[in-house]
């Protein structure tokens, strides 16, 4: 039977220590930084201001541990498939090289924190390969490895990969990591619980407004926080400030687990290809079992998810005979212009800070990031990586065609999707199972029937910046083709940057 859901929340609940739990707060909470999200970028946020001495809150939307972290591959690596290459494409090769230097320190700083806190979360050395099976995608890897080494990435070019895949070019590399996401996430929020970090899980961010020497937060539940500074480590930054949700392009991919056959050649791997496939083994009650990864779609766009996350089953079975899924998810990355991320001030205050696009590689990104945060918010020099990933650099929206297309698609649906639905004259008769998106006099409904029969009406606008929300047919959610909010069959929030429910329709 197949459980939908992540296998890494299956096996682990990251928790709050009772102690750490901000329950009775008063009107107006009180502190030094206000970090809001506690995925791993939140976290190692936390933890490294703690550890100076700075009075942190961490607060968190959801269900504390169900973030993208938790739906991750948790692939510790720090080349990243070609993204070394890209860099330097979009922004020159320096830039690149203190990417993959940043990222390698990342990955050491995440080993050491692990070990000094002694966090038990599967921490294991792994090989990681990165393979082509194009012509064409040949000299992307071979100038990856090029600047890998430039980097201080240990990067062996050619070599048999691990997995039973034809390629033209492998790039292998020494010394990376894999983790359980949901046990690091418990034992770093341990860490911070013990260095004082207060935690409000259940609690999202809404506004911000400078009074004077602190900031005012307003939060869901109609009271305030006030801080000196605001990180901003929600994935999807929550505030309209500075363009930032602009700047990013929502990318859903798709994932299972399931025990390899005996005798299967399974491991760490990654293609760039279209379509992507990332894989990793995990032992799972006591047998190997096989992560897969893959098949990327701008949220809200596209065809049928439903038919993506059957072609990588496909794939799955087919390369590894790998037939028994237990597990199958979906979460999102988000991905800048220039494939590099976006860390540090956001808008025109300098106490106003966020930590994102990190593409498809959060974990390494994140330990790199929370350094810059860090020197950001202690005043100390954040060195010419903060330049790099500041959010505000010039040419980020017309860095990578694809988002100028994105902005052009937002239009797109927009329009199309109103004209379409105006043009509609009956409703049919929906089966279980289907959906469907009309205009009915000033309003548009997202319908769909479940399998039960019990029929689910919403207003179809996005709550975020009113454009038309599309049928997931995979994660049984309405989705947004503009900036990847993403709303359950009954309006709720699932992601950002929406933070409002979709409109009820009373019938
Ligand atoms: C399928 C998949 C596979 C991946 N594989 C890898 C891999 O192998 N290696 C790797 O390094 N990376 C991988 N990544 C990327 C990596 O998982 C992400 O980049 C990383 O987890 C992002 O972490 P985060 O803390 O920034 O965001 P999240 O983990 O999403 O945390 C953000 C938190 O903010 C909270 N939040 C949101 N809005 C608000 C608000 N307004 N107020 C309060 N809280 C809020 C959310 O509830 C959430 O808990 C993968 C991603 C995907 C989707
Ligand atoms: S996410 Fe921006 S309009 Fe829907």
């Amino acid at each position: 039977m197949t459980q939908a859901t992540s296998i890494w929340l299956a096996g682990c609940q990251p928790n709050v220590p009772a102690s750490a739990l901000l329950t009775d707060r008063e009107a107006t909470w009180n502190t030094d930084v206000l970090v809001v999200g506690a995925g791993i970028t939140g976290l190692l946020v936390a933890l490294s201001l703690a550890e100076s001495g700075v009075d942190v809150t961490v607060i968190d939307a959801g269900s504390f541990g169900d973030n993208t972290s938790t739906h991750s591959t948790v692939k510790i690596t720090a080349a990243h498939g070609t993204t070394l290459a890209r860099v330097a494409r979009s922004t020159g090769p320096d830039a690149a090289v203190r990417y993959g230097a940043a990222n390698a320190a990342g990955l050491q700083r995440l080993r050491e924190t692990i070990s000094r806190f002694d966090i038990s979360c599967d921490l294991i050395d792994d090989v990681h390969f990165v393979y082509t099976t194009r012509e064409e995608g040949r000299d992307d890897l071979l100038e990856t490895a090029r600047l890998s080494s430039l980097a201080g990435i240990p990067a062996i070019a050619g070599g048999t990969l691990p997995i039973p895949v034809d390629a033209v070019a492998v790039l292998r590399h020494e010394g990376q990591a894999l983790v359980q996401p949901a046990a690091l996430l418990d034992g770093l929020t341990a860490a911070c619980a013990a260095l004082g970090v207060w935690f409000a899980p259940g609690l999202s961010a809404r506004t911000v407004e400078s009074l004077g020497s602190s900031l005012r937060v307003g939060v869901s539940d109609g009271s305030f926080i006030a801080a000196g500074h605001i990180v901003q480590a929600s994935h999807m930054p929550f505030l309209n400030c500075g363009g930032a949700f602009m700047r990013l392009v929502p990318s859903r991919a798709f994932a299972l687990a399931g025990p390899l056959p005996a005798g299967a050649r399974a491991g760490s791997t990654y293609t760039p290809d279209d379509p992507t496939r990332s894989t990793r083994v995990v032992q799972w009650e006591g047998h190997p079992w096989l992560v897969a990864v893959g098949e990327h779609q701008i949220v809200g766009r596209g065809g049928s998810s439903r038919a993506l996350a059957d072609s990588l089953a496909r794939w799955a079975s087919d390369v590894f005979g790998v037939t028994d899924v237990g597990f199958t998810w979906a979460a999102q990355d988000l991905h800048s212009g220039d494939h590099l991320p976006m860390v540090g001030q956001v808008g025109s205050d300098p106490r106003v800070l966020m930590a994102t696009g990190f593409g498809g590689w959060g974990y390494s990104n994140a330990a790199a990031a929370a350094e810059v945060l860090h020197s950001l918010v202690t005043g100390s020099d954040p060195g010419p990586l903060a330049a790099d990933w500041d959010p505000r650099r010039t040419g980020l929206p017309q860095a990578l065609p694809g988002v100028v297309a994105t902005g052009a698609e937002v239009t797109g649906h927009f329009v199309g999707d109103r004209l379409r639905s105006l043009a509609g004259s009956k409703e049919p008769n929906l089966e279980p199972g289907q959906a469907s998106v009309r205009r009915e006099g000033r309003r548009t409904v997202a319908r769909y029937r479940d399998h039960s029969g019990d029929l689910h009406e919403v207003d179809a606008a996005c709550t975020h910046m009113g454009c038309l929300v599309r049928w997931n047919d995979q994660d049984v959610s309405w989705d947004c083709p503009c900036h990847g909010s993403r709303f359950s069959i009954s309006g709720d929030v699932l992601d950002g940057p929406a933070h409002t429910p979709l409109g009820r329709i009373s019938s």
